[in-house]
């Protein structure tokens, strides 16, 4: 049985005795693992930390916010970089979904070591779990986050990387994050790629795509709360629909919901979810985005889907 208490004790003395007298960056996106990641640092190091928060303009609706309020909540020395036309310049043109993930993670680590420069720090603590190694190593998918395994060297970008989650699964982190006495918000919170809205706009990525998916994922995330589901979200499509607007045809956006249960990610079921819930989902999507004209819901299983859609 896994032992949270005994984690963070043994957890805390690790980076003390690695950081030293170091300066540490601790990267936050506001998940569960990195907040984790974040937290314990600080505890073990205090002052010797500065979180960043990243805005790479790809967040959901409050992200940005609430992120930066929780690290300050947590009393940490807190760093906000907008680095919103960077990511959106990087993703420009391109359309493949493992293109779209290594154009993140170039823009994220070039944003990051520029950071760390001005920090002058020597360690980038961050929340790599178990199965985000796994996946990459196993060429499942390329997690943003992991470098040394797949024989990227982290210091060519400037600083050696501290991974105190990188032996835990997902519920030991939560475990962990319940113990350090974190808020529901976040222990329990729901699992969001790294590289987040841009895997839900299908091909390429744009401002305006992503404004358009972000008001869908609101919509999914507020009908669905009392679920208890795994993962709600929508995806906007590449393509279009003919549709019915205002009393005119149009050809119009088609937004995907995916509501999905399960354990750890590795298989899902899609959720049979009450009509009338879909319904509402369907009807709010398509009269508060002018621009959608067609909804639909996933009923897919993993496998043979993915969860995401890229
Ligand atoms: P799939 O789509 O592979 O997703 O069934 C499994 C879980 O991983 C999340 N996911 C990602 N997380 N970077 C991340 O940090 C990524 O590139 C990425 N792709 C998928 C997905 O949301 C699900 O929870």
């Amino acid at each position: 049985m896994f032992d949270a208490k005994e984690f963070i004790d043994n957890s805390l003395k690790e980076i003390k005795n690695i950081v030293k007298e170091n300066r540490v960056m601790s990267a936050c996106s506001g998940g569960v693992d990195s907040t984790v990641t974040t937290f314990l640092v600080h505890k073990a190091v205090g002052e010797k930390m500065v979180a960043v928060f990243i805005d790479d303009g790809l967040r959901r609706e409050g992200e940005p916010e609430f992120v930066v309020r929780t690290l300050k909540k947590m009393g940490a020395k807190t760093k906000y970089v907008d680095a919103k036309k960077d990511f959106f310049s990087a993703l420009a043109g391109k359309t493949d979904a493992e293109e779209k993930r290594k154009a993140f993670r170039d823009t994220f680590y070039k944003t990051l070591g520029k950071a760390a420069k001005e920090e002058k720090i020597t360690f980038m603590a961050q929340g790599t779990i178990k199965a985000d190694v796994i996946e990459t190593v196993q060429g499942i998918k390329s997690q943003h986050n992991v470098l040394e395994q797949i024989g990227i060297n982290p210091e060519t970008y400037g600083y050696k990387i501290l991974e105190p989650l990188k032996e835990l699964f997902k519920p030991d982190v939560r475990k962990v994050a319940r113990e350090l006495g974190l808020p529901k918000e976040i222990s329990e919170r729901m699992p969001f790629p790294g590289p987040a809205l841009s895997l839900r706009v299908l091909g390429e990525v744009t401002p305006e795509k992503v404004a358009i998916v972000r008001k869908a994922t609101v919509i999914v995330e507020e009908e669905t709360r009392d679920l208890g589901t795994f993962q709600n979200f929508a995806v906007l499509h590449n393509d279009k629909a003919t549709g019915i607007k205002n009393g005119k045809r149009v050809y119009g956006n088609i937004i995907t919901v995916r509501i999905v249960e399960s354990q750890d990610a590795v298989t899902a079921k899609f959720s049979r979810v009450p009509y009338d819930t879909l319904t509402r989902i369907s009807e709010r999507i398509t009269k508060e985005i002018p621009s959608v004209v067609r909804c639909l819901y996933d009923m897919t299983d993993k496998p043979p889907s993915t969860i995401e859609f890229e």
